[in-house]
């Protein structure tokens, strides 16, 4: 089964004793350095690849274009391999995430985690001393199998080891550090771009150094209980989850982790299960939410705004500033997810988030085409106005579809195909991420000042989808959403008229016990 037991329940519909214990919090801060691994990496490639010396090096054609006076300003940085620098790394993800979701499973999360440092620190060592482009995209192939391991393992870790209680707020701080993250390689590429020839050797090895204090970190943090369960290993789950909860009184929750780990153990074929017609709504909400996260378009901003900067006119260090200031942008507004998610209801963010982010866009496309033609460049003042609107753009995302995407995923599964479905959203996520970085600077060069509409028109699509489609599911007992949520939505409920003949007899059998047993 790919990756394991998510929730042992959680969360919700039974008060488990608990306490939010040090041990939780330092694990969890030493797992979350695997978002922070993947943050940093989604926020390095962007400024590096508008240095002139990594350009010069590696890609002497776009180097040439880039200081050609007469180049098309929306061609500059089109190139396959310089697409390829930036994209190769998602899609070893995706490969690595698949191979991750079996191995959280056969030798738990920890080792999983400790395998993504290895990989990250490896990947950071290879690019930091290329001498060519093969070799450095060798070393991006590795980050990337780090990627996809952490981005597999640390959301299940924190999910399992974090109290009932705190587990929203848990998770959001996953996103919370992919963040910092970006916002820390904003700020290293903004000093070493002033360092001559090796600058972006520090920009690029800067990686080793989250991938360092995971390695050492994950060695003094316990494995999950729930994953010493579903291995076999009952006692030492038991007497691990009494040291996390720092109580005795966790026979009820053991329990439910115990029946979880059965239920899950007994589906062989968890991937065929999620074809079945009962799947149907969770596999297409909990992945479309992903497809929909990606052409936000929020990756062209993470990955290319010092480029984008430049193409307006910038030059490299007030690009590499500029980006440094969305990436503080987008920090502090995840705070706000923090505090609002659980207030305000999924779906209220999602919308009001992408209808900012529409405004943001339409703004962006409308003043470029005004003002930046292929050989001009753009008025100052229209400049700083456009970058105040990636700025709110940035925004909108960061409380609404960045959070989110992560936390709908996960929550709006039964448990026996929680996991399998949570790596089908981590498996999309990489691939549309992989997509945007392979194709957005051929785009720009194509569609010029219109790709800001063609996301605009896919924000449109997800409010309408949002409003129409997605239920509302704050609130809800996360083991009841096939009762409360899709049985009852006005669309998915005609996926259920035979449920119970569908799912797992199991399961049903667990349920009619908990009935009982209340
Ligand atoms: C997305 C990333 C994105 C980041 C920006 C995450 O939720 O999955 O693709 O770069 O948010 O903060």
């Amino acid at each position: 089964m790919a990756g394991g037991v998510i929730a042992t329940d959680s969360g919700t519909n039974q008060d488990f004793p608990a306490k939010l214990t040090g041990q939780v919090l330092i694990c969890t801060a030493i797992a979350a350095f695997g978002g922070l691994m993947f943050g940093y990496d989604i926020g390095i490639s962007g400024g590096v690849t508008g240095m002139d010396e990594f350009l010069m090096k590696f890609f002497p054609n776009v180097y040439i274009k880039k200081h050609h006076a007469h180049e098309n300003n929306y061609c500059k940085f089109a190139d396959e391999y310089l697409q390829l620098f930036t994209s190769s790394l998602y899609l070893a993800a995706i490969v690595a995430s698949c191979a991750a979701s079996f191995m959280c499973k056969k030798f738990g999360r920890k080792p999983t985690m400790q395998a993504a440092s290895v990989f990250f620190f490896i990947g950071a060592i290879l690019n930091v001393t290329a001498s060519k482009l093969s070799m450095l995209i060798l070393g991006r192939i590795f980050l990337g199998a780090g990627v996809g391991c952490g981005n597999q393992a640390v959301p299940l870790f924190i999910t399992e080891i974090a109290p009932p209680k705190y587990r929203g707020g848990l998770n959001v701080c996953f996103q919370l550090l992919i963040t910092v993250g970006i916002l820390i390689a904003n700020l290293v590429n903004y000093f070493t771009s002033n360092i001559k020839h090796y600058g972006w050797r520090i920009s690029l090895g800067g990686a080793a150094v989250p991938a360092i204090i995971l390695l050492v970190g994950s060695l003094i943090i316990v494995e999950t209980p729930a994953s010493l369960i579903e291995r076999g290993k009952k006692e030492r789950g038991l007497k691990t989850l009494k040291r996390i909860r720092g109580v005795d009184d966790v026979e009820k929750e053991f329990e439910e982790i115990v029946r979880a780990t059965e239920i899950s153990n007994q589906i062989k074929h968890p991937f065929r299960e999620l074809m079945k017609r009962p799947s149907i709504p969770p596999v297409i909400c909990g992945t479309i939410i992903h497809v929909f996260q990606q052409f936000t378009g929020i990756n062209v901003v993470m990955f290319y705004a010092p480029v984008l900067f430049q193409t307006m006119g910038f030059g490299s260090n007030a690009s590499l500033l500029s980006a440094v200031i969305t990436g503080t942008v987008n920090s502090l507004s995840t705070l706000i997810a923090v505090f609002g998610v659980d207030r305000a209801g999924r779906k209220k963010l999602l919308i009001f988030g992408a209808l900012i982010c529409l405004v943001a866009q339409c703004a962006i496309g409308g003043l470029l085409k005004t003002y930046l033609t292929e050989t001009s460049k753009v008025p100052n003042g229209t400049a700083k106005l456009v970058v105040g609107l990636i700025c709110l753009y940035v925004n909108g995302f960061a409380w609404s579809w960045g959070p989110l995407g992560w936390l709908i995923s996960s929550e709006v599964y039964p448990l026996e195909t929680r996991s399998a479905g949570f790596f089908l959203a981590v498996g999309t996520n990489m691939f549309c991420t992989f997509l945007i970085a392979q194709s957005f600077l051929s785009m720009l060069c194509t569609m010029q000042a219109y790709i800001y509409f063609f996301f605009a028109a896919w924000l449109v699509t997800m409010i309408v989808f949002v409003a129409a489609m997605l239920p509302e599911t704050k609130g809800i007992p996360i083991d009841e959403m096939v009762e409360r949520v899709w049985k009852k939505h006005w669309f998915w409920k005609r996926f259920y008229k035979s449920s119970d003949i569908e799912r797992p007899k199991a399961s049903i059998q667990l349920e009619q016990q908990d009935k009982s047993n209340h």
